[in-house]
């Protein structure tokens, strides 16, 4: 069985691909780019919770002219009747479903999924593991508003620990050659994190005069069972509020992948900030997954 393209995390991209996915997002976001998908099957299952992701891997395969079928997890033969993952897989293939893309709360799944089918697989977030269009539309927003992104210093601040996002950005980041400082407790960021152009502070005041771009990221309280700090000491520590936002440099941007927890990660003053780019990063959303879906299928492959 030939193995086709997948997208499970950002090293499945190499830089030029990268470069390739982020100029058809421009284009598409410029002009509506017709029905690159027609006739291609297309199935989303998300396994977990979903507002954003989900929305904006329909819309866009909808825009591409895809035929889409939302599997809801629950409904599913895997789910109830024992169906395996090969099996589904198998099943999907014989019905001509092309594309997949898979939300799971185990890390990995995308990966099995994709080892049994015949067809491109796509990561909407596995566990803690990676969520790789996040990632994408995190660093296209930073490019959008920074250009090259190697003297620039982004903060991501929070629960590093349980965030797929973090996860995948901070590699994304990495590759681009931006610095990256990681700011939060202990319990939620353990010192194995620093090294390769990544620094680790504690002291989320003491960064703030000096990046470029804050991610602030959501208490992944379904991926653990006891708060390694309490509510009130973590937002004494880490809340994006009024006070620190006068330490930001005027022209650095603020970030949130969503959901965002108002109250524990920001407060409202966040929101009516001028570099706050939450609206932007979901607006990218839509482009970017548009651009990846047309990538993986309709991209020349390697050798
Ligand atoms: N929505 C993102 C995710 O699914 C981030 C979050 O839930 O906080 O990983
Ligand atoms: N950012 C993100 O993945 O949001 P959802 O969990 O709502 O899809």
């Amino acid at each position: 069985m030939r193995i086709r393209r997948s997208l499970i995390d950002l090293d499945d991209l190499a830089a030029e691909e990268l470069d390739q996915i982020f100029e058809r997002t421009a284009q598409f976001e410029r002009s509506p780019p017709g029905r690159l998908l027609a006739g291609t099957g297309c199935v989303n299952m998300f396994f977990e919770e979903s507002t954003r992701t989900f929305a904006s891997f329909n819309i866009a395969e909808l825009r591409l002219g895809a035929d889409v079928v939302n599997l809801a997890p629950h409904k599913l033969s895997l789910a109830t009747k024992g169906e395996t993952v090969e099996d589904t897989a198998i099943t999907l293939n014989a019905l001509g479903i092309s594309i997949i893309v898979i939300r799971h709360p185990e890390p990995g799944f995308p990966q099995r999924f994709a080892l049994a089918f015949d067809g491109h697989v796509v990561n909407a977030g596995d566990g803690v593991h990676a969520h790789p269009t996040q990632a994408l539309l995190d660093i296209y927003t930073l490019r959008e508003e920074f250009g090259e992104l190697r003297e620039r210093t982004i903060a991501i601040v929070g629960d590093v620990l349980h965030s797929r996002v973090a996860h995948s950005t901070i590699r994304g980041l990495q590759r681009l050659g931006a610095s990256v400082v990681l700011v939060g407790p202990e319990g939620f960021l353990p010192g194995g994190y620093a090294g390769n152009g990544i620094t680790i502070q504690r002291d989320f005041d003491a960064v703030l005069p000096h990046v470029d771009a804050i991610v602030l990221l959501r208490i992944q309280r379904e991926r653990f069972v006891e708060m390694p700090l309490s509510d009130a000491d973590y937002v004494g520590a880490y809340r994006l509020d009024q006070r620190r936002l006068g330490l930001v440099r005027k022209d650095a941007i603020v970030m949130h992948p969503g959901p965002y927890n108002r109250g524990m990660e920001l407060d409202d003053s966040v929101l009516e900030f001028a570099g706050w780019r939450y609206a932007r990063q979901v607006h990218h959303g839509v482009g970017v997954r548009m651009a990846v879906l047309d990538f993986l299928v309709n991209a020349p492959s390697g050798p």
